[in-house]
């Protein structure tokens, strides 16, 4: 396929895409529905160890509801790097398919190959999982109550750079292109997203962060579409960053204690938010969500950190960050007091077990006790 052609591919492809989400199904209704299937994927390298951690403390903190059958947490395997590898998917059909069949998902970290990995040219499984059930909200909240700090992060989870991000071309040994995409429905759905929640939390300010001075089409239309919802929520203050000054801004005690909601691009987005939650205390110890309209999916903010388990050191894995993600499944479900119980457990628990990468400090397993403990 020439150049060209595959160019024309890509473009028809997206142009379906935006279709899709016109005719997206509606969010379900989690207090009318009889049972809520969760379904738990463990992921690689230290996956399946903080996922055992957030499954014992969820078996134990959901205990009434499960054995009266309302919730199920349902096992999901093989979304591993060696059956990935095996069938040369992404995310192979049969897992997908139980996948789909859940109403929720908390997901551990997935290993995605990079160059160098020796591995097949695969997807990335996260990557894959946003796209196909249509997950447009990566929502990443970052608090540091002694500096004030209190943001809420909005990252586009579906388009950007990431969009076709495995479909650029090697034009000739010289020359290389990727895309990046950006559409008026991927955008608007985020931007109401965060203006509702901004909204419902007291109106805090929002702050839209793009490169719109260099990527002109792309970021140029996120930055418009954004301040054009913006009028809509007149009550509310709004204003831009570029994402470099954004980023100086972030670790600026001057000022990041006036930031309160972003809205970023995906890959700006990807970056920022793992500066603002090394701030408040390490990748390990931030949430994160993948929303979408008929699914939404929970994960950790980190990737899943092979390498400590090929050193063996996979017992000083920090389950903090997966468990953050389970509080916010159970507050997006409704169940409100239950998140609050999990939390209070896990603002204790970052009190008193010290997990520390090197290994000399507390494994997940004290992690783990410690919680229970504390439920
Ligand atoms: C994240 C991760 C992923 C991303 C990787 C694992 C593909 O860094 O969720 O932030 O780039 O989005
Ligand atoms: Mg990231």
């Amino acid at each position: 396929m020439s150049y060209l052609e595959h160019f024309d591919t890509l473009v028809k492809e997206q142009i379906e895409r935006v279709e899709r989400m016109k005719n997206a199904p509606a969010a379900p209704d989690f207090a009318s529905m009889d049972k809520v299937v969760i379904g738990a994927i463990d992921g690689d390298g230290i996956g399946p160890i903080i996922m055992d951690s957030c499954r014992e403390i969820l078996n134990k903190l959901l205990a009434d509801e499960i054995a009266a059958g309302r919730i199920e947490i349902r096992t999901i395997k093989g979304l591993t790097i060696e059956n990935r590898v095996a069938k040369l998917q992404a995310v192979p059909d049969d897992v997908l398919a139980e996948i789909k069949e859940c109403d929720l998902l908390l997901k551990g970290p997935t290993m995605t190959p990079g160059k160098g990995d020796n591995l097949p040219n695969i997807e990335s499984a996260n990557v894959k999982l946003r796209k196909e059930l249509d997950l447009f909200a990566n929502v990443r909240p970052v608090v540091i109550p002694e500096k004030g700090i209190d943001w809420m992060f909005f990252r586009e989870n579906t388009e950007g750079e990431y969009a076709l991000g495995n479909r650029g071309v090697d034009i000739s040994d010289d020359i290389s292109i990727d895309f990046k995409v950006t559409t008026t429905a991927g955008t608007k759905r985020l931007a109401r997203a965060a203006f509702e929640h901004a909204k419902a939390n007291g109106n805090k300010n929002v702050t839209i962060v793009t490169k719109a001075n260099i990527m002109k089409k792309t970021d140029g239309k996120f930055l418009e579409l954004c301040y054009e919802m913006a009028k809509e929520y007149p009550e509310i203050k709004t204003n831009d960053r570029y994402v470099d000054i954004c980023s100086a801004n972030l670790i600026n005690d001057m000022v990041n204690k006036d930031f309160n909601v972003f809205i970023l691009p995906n890959l700006y987005g990807d970056i920022i938010t793992d500066e603002a939650a090394q701030m408040q205390g390490g990748v390990g110890t931030a949430g994160s969500a993948n929303m979408g309209s008929r699914y939404a999916m929970f994960e950790a903010i980190h990737g899943s950190a092979e390498r400590m388990i090929k050193e063996g050191r996979g017992q000083f894995a920090n389950p903090a960050s997966i468990c953050r993600a389970a509080v916010m499944m159970l507050r997006h479900m409704g169940a409100m007091e239950k998140a609050d119980i999990l939390e209070k457990a896990l603002d204790a628990a970052a009190e008193n077990v010290n997990i520390v990468r090197d290994g000399s400090g507390d494994t997940a397993a004290d992690f783990t006790k410690f919680v229970l403990g504390a439920i």
